[in-house]
């Protein structure tokens, strides 16, 4: 499968955020692996594959495997949302990951809190070209007038630090526990630090672009469901598509 081909990987968690990129790549071949369906394709110029990767950190993982050992693939970006954590990150927001961490991980006492064991290290850096490129595409994106009337408040683009975890946070105790231990993480999801631990493996440059679609708060469920069902879809295409036509060969 991975041949001579290099592909960049376009990947989501969520069949709302993926149906939209799907239905704008020109349709190609679609190989099943592991109980995924692997779309490749071609888009602005690149050759890409998509898939749904699904919830979670081992889902990621798992995906995020496939994609580098199987789909001849040089570059990924993960599209998503998040629950904002830091202060002035709201819904509608856009978050670009310059760093991830899994909130999860705790192997003290025998590694530090948050240490990934063996790696020594508990952030792992995005690539520094593609988190500028998905910057300059998703503050393109949120100056359109189509998405305006979709979002609450003047939508910003941030970048710096997400973490992940296998918890969907909804109460405010939740998330206040988590911006006490992470006082710099921007927001939290349940995919992008699994992702960037195997292309970190894999030596393979990664972004993770996160739409915030709640505050992960108590109200973060009813956010959340609206979010996703109104905006996440068109945000995804919008975002990744203004990034592939930046993105070199
Ligand atoms: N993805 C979107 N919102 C989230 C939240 N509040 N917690 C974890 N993942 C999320």
């Amino acid at each position: 499968m991975t041949g001579s081909v290099r592909r960049v990987a376009i990947v989501a968690a969520m069949p709302e955020e993926l149906g939209a990129l799907l239905r704008a790549m020109s349709p190609g071949q679609v190989v099943q692996r592991a109980g995924r369906s692997f779309h490749l394709g071609h888009w602005c110029g690149h050759e890409v594959v998509a898939v749904l990767s699904r919830i979670g950190k081992v889902a990621a993982a798992t995906t995020t495997t496939l994609l580098l050992s199987e789909f001849g693939v040089d570059r990924v970006l993960f599209t998503g949302v998040a629950g904002g954590l830091g202060d002035g990150v709201r819904v509608g927001d856009v978050v670009v990951a310059d760093a991830l961490l899994q909130h999860d991980m705790d192997a003290s006492p025998l590694f530090p809190r948050f240490e990934l064991p063996g790696l020594g290290l508990d952030r792992l850096w995005a690539d520094a070209d593609l988190v500028k490129l998905a910057g300059q595409a998703a503050t393109e994106v949120l100056a359109e007038a189509a998405l305006h009337g979709l979002i609450e408040a003047t939508p910003r683009v941030h970048q710096g630090l997400v973490v992940s975890g296998d918890i969907f946070v909804d109460t405010t105790a939740e998330s206040a526990a988590l911006r006490l231990a992470l006082p710099e993480a921007l927001a939290v999801e349940m995919e992008g630090a699994a992702l960037a631990q195997v292309c970190h493996d894999f030596g393979v440059p990664f972004a993770v672009i996160r739409t915030i679609s709640d505050r992960a708060d108590d109200a973060a469920h009813v956010d959340f469901q609206r979010f996703v069902l109104e905006v996440a879809s068109r945000y995804s295409l919008a975002v990744v598509r203004a990034m592939l036509e930046r993105l070199p060969p």
